[in-house]
C-alpha cells in the first residue's frame, strides 16, 4: 500500500490545470492543493476538478495556500507569464524571475521534492536552487521531458511505432539551443542511424521541427498545455513511487559531463529523493559541441541576472 501522496500545485492557469487533471487521471496523489494569485481561480479549478471524482482514482482537490503545502511530498510550480507568439522563453526571464524567487523564499526549508515547470525553466531551476537553499536533486524542472517527447512522437509517425519504443532524447536547454542526441537513440537496440531508410539528412529538419514545436502552438492556441501537463504528471507519479525512471530532467548539475554552474537537462534517474544521479551518456563531436553551447547560452541568461 502506497503511502497517501499529496501534492501542491502553484499556479492554476493553463499549465497548472493540465497538470492537474492529469496528475489526478494518473492517480500520481491521493491529494491536490491548488493556489493562484489570481482571486478565486484555484478555488474555482479545484471545485471543478473536484467533480469529476467519479472518473479518476480517489484523491481530494482543494484550494490552499503555500503554508498548507509545507507537508506535501511535492510542490508543482506553474507560475508566471507564458510566452507570447514568437517570443523565446529566455525572453520571460525578468517577469518570471521575480515570481519564482518569491516563491523560494516561502519555501526555504521545505523537506519534499520542488517541481518547476514555469520558463525560462532552466535558468529557473538554477535560481530556485540558490534562493530557495534546497539541494540541486531536489529541485527539477521537467526540462527536455517534453521536446524528448514531441520528438519520440515525431520519429513514431515517420516509422510507424509506438513513441514508447522510440528511445532518443533531447538535452540541454528548454528552447532554442537544445540538442538532440542522434549518435544514441534506437529503437529495439538497433541504433536510429542504421534503420532501414533513415537519412541523416532529415536530421536537422526534425530537430527543427521539435525546437519550433511550441512556437507553433501558441501561434495558434496562444498556449502549450496539454502535453507538458502529461509530461509533469508522468515524472510525479514515478517519481513519488521510487521507479527510478531515467528522465531528461533539468537540475543543477555538479559535475556530470563536466558541468558546473548551469542547469540543464541530462539524462537523469529520479525517485524518491529527487533528480538523484546525473547520467553522462556517450556523446559525438558535434553533440558535445551543441551541449556546450547550450550550457553557455544558458550562463549567459544567468548571468545577465543580478543573483
Ligand atoms: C513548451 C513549453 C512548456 O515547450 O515550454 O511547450
Amino acid at each position: 500500500m502506497h503511502p497517501r501522496i499529496s501534492i501542491g500545485i502553484i499556479g492554476t492557469g493553463w499549465v497548472g490545470a493540465s497538470v492537474a487533471i492529469s496528475v489526478l487521471q494518473a492517480g500520481a496523489a491521493q491529494e491536490l492543493i491548488l493556489f493562484d494569485a489570481r482571486d478565486g481561480l484555484a478555488e474555482g479549478e479545484a471545485m471543478d476538478l473536484a467533480h469529476g471524482a467519479s472518473f479518476y482514482p480517489s484523491a481530494t482537490v482543494r484550494a490552499g495556500s503555500l503554508a498548507e503545502m509545507q507537508d506535501t511530498q511535492a510542490i508543482v510550480i506553474t507560475a508566471g507569464k507564458n510566452g507570447a507568439p514568437g517570443q523565446s522563453r529566455l525572453d520571460l526571464l525578468r517577469d518570471n524571475l521575480a515570481i519564482l524567487r518569491g516563491i523560494a523564499l516561502q519555501l526555504r526549508g521545505y523537506t519534499g521534492i520542488v517541481v518547476i515547470v514555469s520558463n525560462p525553466i532552466d535558468v529557473l531551476v538554477y535560481d530556485f536552487t540558490q534562493a530557495s537553499g534546497l539541494p540541486p536533486e531536489r529541485v527539477i524542472g521537467t526540462g527536455t521531458m517534453l521536446d524528448t517527447t514531441r520528438l519520440r512522437q515525431i520519429l513514431g509517425q515517420r516509422l510507424a511505432l509506438d513513441p514508447r519504443s522510440i528511445h532518443a532524447q533531447v538535452l540541454g536547454e528548454h528552447g532554442d539551443s537544445e540538442a538532440v542526441l542522434w549518435s544514441g537513440a534506437e529503437v529495439g537496440g538497433v541504433p536510429l542511424r542504421s534503420w532501414p531508410g533513415w537519412q541523416r539528412a532529415d536530421e536537422a529538419q526534425i530537430a527543427l521541427q521539435v525546437r519550433r514545436a511550441a512556437y507553433e502552438i501558441i501561434q495558434r492556441k496562444g498556449a502549450t498545455n496539454h502535453a507538458i501537463g502529461l509530461v509533469t504528471a508522468h515524472l510525479l507519479h514515478g517519481m513519488l513511487r521510487d521507479e527510478r525512471r531515467v528522465l531528461t530532467v533539468t537540475r543543477v548539475q555538479t559535475g556530470a559531463l563536466g558541468l558546473f554552474g548551469v542547469a540543464l537537462s541530462l539524462p537523469t534517474v529520479v525517485g524518491a529523493g529527487g533528480a538523484l544521479q546525473v547520467l553522462e551518456p556517450a556523446l559525438e563531436a558535434d553533440e558535445r559541441t551543441a551541449l556546450l553551447r547550450s550550457a553557455e547560452v544558458l550562463r549567459a541568461a544567468i548571468a545577465s541576472v543580478d543573483f
